[in-house]
């Protein structure tokens, strides 16, 4: 045994306040209280025991968890001394587990699966690295002993991934949730539809993917002019989603899909120009951006359509609230305020007639405002909620939304003081498209800023908000864009190490936040990466770029 072991010599000194982080404890997101002694358990060959109250996916992972341990020590559990006993806590806090580690056994407790997941996640961490592996290691197969009391401050622990810019094989889908799983996130959102393709089976409009999740080809690199003439796509059929979904569930994470509307709609009108205000032609869009083109507001069947595929899409994805976009339906930033077919299509100016929407400015929102509450009660009446990313708050938009503040956090501030609840997001904080260097010449190509994952972890989410509204804010997430990401190894390396700063702005309560200790632990999640195969990037390390493309950065954090 050579790590993890501190003895909290100065316990008595600070007994008023949290208590003291072990130096070498080295799991992340760190838990909120730790006490450690210098004894140990030994985790080689102990039973593994399901004890009172455990639903039937928690005794599945408790029984995963001990198969896993046989396979890595080399000892079929019972065959050992200790005992590690798994229950049902009803008193504790969803989500919350304990552990409390003795020299003959370890007792964890929890009220809800993913507490109980949680647990197993940490003391996966608390193990050598190779507890991730899959085959026999000789390693200290220990545990030290002691005391561990953990519960995530946000309740929503998001991480996105855009399917629809590139498309990601179910089997790296499943790789982003299996690491999603270790560091604690529990909601994967999924964006599934873009200009730029259309990646969800509906069976009641099969050209959404006979057309619309194809592209003719795709820009080269910043070459807006340039198309390598590649055909290129893909979709998922709902037997896969639903496979994804259960893989999901079985690792506590919930799903949440996107269909981006009505903006970001281009690949579903290739497929059906009739949903547009123009009728078309439409082509799914070869170039990164944002298409003018989007669902026409003044056309009935466009509901319709909506109604049904959200029907199909709720009858894969059981998730309490359904993404619904609402971003950039206008244009991107430098487009504001240019028209757009909203403003000259007959049936839209009919509806804003109708809606008494004086045509102006301020007429697009509020026409907007319309599409979100029409599609909000299309999934109340199913027994959904939305999410919308901060533009559905312009207008005048409908209670019982909640926000998903990308543009910085000032959405999520004037969401939560109208009283909307909020997902705190900003592209500032959250876009691991971003560089994470300033050094980009030696990084692979990514959409620009700079994003260190010292920055991520900075991320405080209720800076700026108004007093008494913090109970608003759900939590945090990470997105994930793809547009210049079309590699498993390039999507690895934009999440990893980043993704695990985000866990402790997820799950640590502020006051126990601390960036050396978290660069400490650091260290053995990269060595668990390694154990897993991820590609992952080593700017804390001095390098940049992908491996096998390394190079020292210039002044090194180290
Ligand atoms: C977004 O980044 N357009 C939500
Ligand atoms: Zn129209």
């Amino acid at each position: 045994m050579n790590k993890v072991i501190s003895i909290l010599a100065a316990a008595a000194l600070t007994a008023a306040c949290a208590a003291p982080v072990p130096q070498s404890f080295s799991v992340i997101p760190m838990p909120n209280e730790v006490e450690l002694t210098d004894d140990v358990f030994c985790v080689k060959g102990a039973a593994v025991v399901e004890g009172e109250g455990l639903c039937e996916n928690a005794s599945a992972a408790v029984r995963a968890f001990s198969d896993r341990l046989a396979l890595v020590t080399g000892k079929q559990a019972g065959k050992g001394k200790g005992v590690i006993l798994f229950s049902a806590d009803a008193s504790l806090a969803p989500e919350a587990y304990s552990i409390k580690i003795m020299t003959d056994s370890v007792l964890v407790a929890a009220s809800s699966f993913n507490g109980i997941l949680y647990a197993i996640e940490t003391l996966k961490q608390m193990l050598p690295a190779e507890v991730y592996g899959s085959q026999k290691a000789k390693a200290a197969w220990v545990l030290p002993c002691g005391v561990i009391s953990d519960a995530p401050r946000f309740a929503h622990r998001g991480f996105m991934l855009d399917s629809a810019r590139h498309f990601w094989e179910v089997e790296e889908v499943k790789r982003v949730i299996d690491i999603m799983a270790v560091y604690k996130l529990n909601t994967l959102h999924w964006h599934l539809t873009d200009d730029q393709g259309w990646r969800v089976e509906i069976k009641k409009y099969p050209r959404l993917t006979e057309v619309g999740a194809w592209r003719s080809g795709t820009m080269i690199a910043k070459d807006w002019d340039s198309d390598d003439g590649i055909r290129y796509g893909g979709f998922y059929t709902q037997d896969e989603l639903r496979e994804v979904v259960a893989y999901a569930a079985a690792k506590g994470i919930t799903i949440i899909p996107e269909i981006d509307l009505p903006g970001h709609m281009l690949a579903a009108l290739s497929a059906y120009p009739e949903l547009g205000c123009t009728g078309g032609p439409y082509e799914v869009r070869k170039i990164w951006g944002i298409s003018k083109d989007i669902l026409c507001a003044g056309n009935e069947q466009v509901f319709t359509f909506i109604d049904d595929v959200m029907t199909e899409l709720t009858d894969i994805f059981p998730s309490e609230y359904i993404h619904i976009g609402g971003d950039e339906c206008f244009g991107g930033r430098k487009e504001v305020g240019k028209p757009v077919p909203w403003d000259s299509c007959p049936k839209c100016r009919a509806k804003k007639r109708e809606l008494h929407i004086k045509e102006g400015p301020e007429s697009r929102h509020l026409l907007q405002n319309y599409v979100t509450a029409r599609v909000q009660q299309i999934l109340a009446d199913k027994g959904r909620k939305i999410i919308g990313w901060d533009e559905i708050l312009q207008g005048e938009l409908q209670e019982g939304a909640t926000i998903m503040s990308w543009r910085g956090t000032t959405g999520g501030i004037a969401a939560a003081e109208k009283g909307f609840n909020v997902i705190m997001s900003p592209n500032t904080y959250c876009y691991f498209d971003y560089y994470q260097s300033e050094e980009q010449d030696k990084e692979p190509l990514a959409i620009g800023k700079h994003l260190p994952v010292e920055k991520v972890y900075g991320f405080e989410p209720f800076d700026g908000l108004a007093p008494g509204t913090e109970s608003h804010i759900l939590g945090v997430q990470a997105n994930l864009w793809t547009e210049y990401i079309a590699k498993p190894e390039h999507l690895e390396y934009m999440m990893l190490p980043r993704l695990c700063a985000l866990s402790e702005v997820q799950w640590c309560d502020a006051d126990r936040k601390d960036y050396e200790r978290f660069l400490d632990a650091l260290d053995h999640s990269l060595a668990i990466f390694d154990v897993m195969g991820y590609t992952y990037a080593k700017h804390v390390k001095g390098l940049i770029g992908l491996p096998g493309e390394e190079q020292p950065a210039e002044a090194p954090a180290e």
